[in-house]
């Protein structure tokens, strides 16, 4: 996919325009990697984060899993706090690993990631930092914790310092036995969340692709050790179906396995959904979702203390005085299988998506710019948002044919209480009714439905209480009667 600067810089303008993503605090000049949503970007993404919530958790059904599954399991969700015990981050291994490498450039005072130094554009133009300009004064690369730190209280010290999380997952370990023990759920069982998460990124860039602050929807999929390779696939493979159900095209969209030194060093094995961002460079890829194996590296943490690999074990790591450097929680995180009377700690799956990358690959995606002819027979540029109707922010917009008639507007608005309690309504009644078609295609509302005199009956009983019903990507326009208008679109948008 050829990297395309000009359709990276439509979308961005189209999305400021139509209210999907603004710059944060943009009225003070904007603060770098953060952004907010507009009108139409929050009921884009809450309806992304409600469909996944809905296909992962809420119609899970144990009772009737698809031919394939490797057995039957069940689903709940959690949600955890956003600043956690300072010792989560210890154990787990973010407070000591969680970080870049930096440097610094002494003269221009900017900070770079040490694997960008070549790339990287110096703020203070055109001086052309880093490293490539005989004024770079470069520093040795040094460690760059990733997390934000606050503090808990009134003391701001080293005691009460704590941490914005830098991941949901956490949440979903330090609570395993909690669900277990309140649920009555049994071994193989998944948790979701989803949730904020927080990393002082160095770099962020790219619109939305890397933020600062920015919203997870991660699953823990715990299960015995020797079924863990069978779900490792299953989640694999019924992960990067998600997407392309939802219409994310098959052709821009890829499933990675790393490569054994990409793998982190708990890591089986990892693999990620990565799609064709028009701002990729030709054959890359940007990752929207990691499916990682992460064997017993988590709840043993928790367990027993931070591990580190030795060979190929994985031990708890050692203070100079040979206790444990950062110890677990010391709670009993082992299964017992009833029937075979095995203790065992459960191994881990964990699919973990970005839900703003998320809502950025289905914007990239729907994007259309199309060749039409209008009402006066002359070409133009029609930009058409193509969302899957179950994501779209509206699902369907109401215009009455003259905004003077009073009739046409009252039936309109029938029509509008009528499908309000069940979607998401546009009611539009200003302008020409082509352009109001153009400012629904670049909504992404799948459906319009215009209300004319012969909706009113005023040219005979045969089309009366009929409605014209516009379909957003074929532009192909019949009539239905209102009566049929709920079921059709429910059936559509489910
Ligand atoms: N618990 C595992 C975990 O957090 P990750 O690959 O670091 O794994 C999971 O993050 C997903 O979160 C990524 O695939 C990406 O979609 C999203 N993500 C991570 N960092 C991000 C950032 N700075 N901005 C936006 N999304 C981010």
């Amino acid at each position: 996919m050829a990297k395309d600067n000009s359709l990276m810089d439509a979308i961005v303008s189209l999305c400021k325009r139509r209210g999907f993503v603004f710059q944060s605090s943009e009225i003070y000049g904007g603060l770098r990697g953060l952004w907010d949503y507009g009108p139409l970007g929050v009921e884009l993404k809450r309806n992304i984060k409600e469909v996944w919530w809905r296909d992962m958790i809420t119609t899970h059904d144990e009772l009737a899993q698809p031919e394939g599954t490797p057995s039957t399991f069940q689903m709940v969700g959690i949600e955890s706090s956003i600043i956690m015990h300072p010792r989560v981050w210890k154990t787990s291994g973010h407070y000591d690993l969680f970080a870049d490498q930096m440097v610094d450039c002494r003269t221009c005072k900017s900070r770079f990631r040490a694997d960008h130094v070549a790339t990287s554009e110096c703020p203070q133009k055109p001086s052309k930092c880093p490293g490539e300009h005989e004024a770079c004064d470069l520093t040795e690369p040094r460690d760059f914790n990733l997390m934000f730190e606050t503090y808990v209280g009134a003391l701001r010290d080293e005691e009460n310092k704590a941490f914005l999380r830098p991941e949901t997952a956490q949440g979903m370990f330090v609570n395993f036995k909690n669900v277990m023990d309140s649920n009555r759920v049994k071994i193989p069982f998944g948790i979701a969340q989803q949730g904020k998460s927080f990393r002082n990124e160095i770099t962020p860039r790219n619109f939305t692709f890397r933020t600062r602050e920015f919203e997870q929807m991660e699953m823990e999929f715990f299960c015995h050790p020797d079924e863990s390779p069978k779900w490792y696939t299953y989640w694999r493979d019924r992960r990067f179906k998600w997407y392309t159900d939802l219409g994310i095209d098959p052709a821009k969209l890829i499933l990675r396995d790393h490569d054994a030194d990409e793998l982190s060093h708990y890591s089986v094995g990892t693999a990620d959904v990565e799609y064709a961002f028009p701002f990729c460079d030709e054959g890359e890829f940007g990752e929207l979702e990691g499916i990682a194996h992460r064997g017993d590296f988590d709840l043993r943490s928790h367990m027993e203390g931070k591990l580190v690999r030795e060979g190929d074990k994985l031990v708890v790591e050692k203070g100079e005085d040979g206790k444990p450097k950062y110890p677990g929680s010391g709670k009993d995180m082992t299964i017992l299988n009833e029937e075979t009377k095995e203790r065992y700690v459960p191994h881990v799956i964990e699919p973990a998506a970005g839900a703003d990358r998320t809502v950025l690959a289905f914007i990239c995606n729907a994007y259309n710019e199309e060749t039409v002819t209008n009402d006066k027979g002359k070409e133009e540029t029609r930009i058409v948002m193509k969302f899957h109707p179950r994501i779209a922010p509206y699902k369907v917009g109401v215009f009455p044919l003259l905004k003077n008639k009073p009739d046409l507007v009252a039936k309109a608005r029938e029509v509008c209480t009528l499908l309000r309690p069940h979607m998401a309504v546009f009611y539009d009644e200003g302008g020409a009714i082509g352009r109001r078609y153009r400012r629904q295609d670049e909504a992404g509302t799948p459906f319009g439905v215009t209300i004319d005199f012969d909706t009113l009956g005023e040219q005979g009983d045969e089309l009366k209480n009929t409605v014209t019903l516009r379909d957003r990507d074929t532009m192909e326009q019949t009539r239905m009667p209102i009566g049929e208008l709920l079921a059709f679109l429910l059936e559509k948008i489910r």
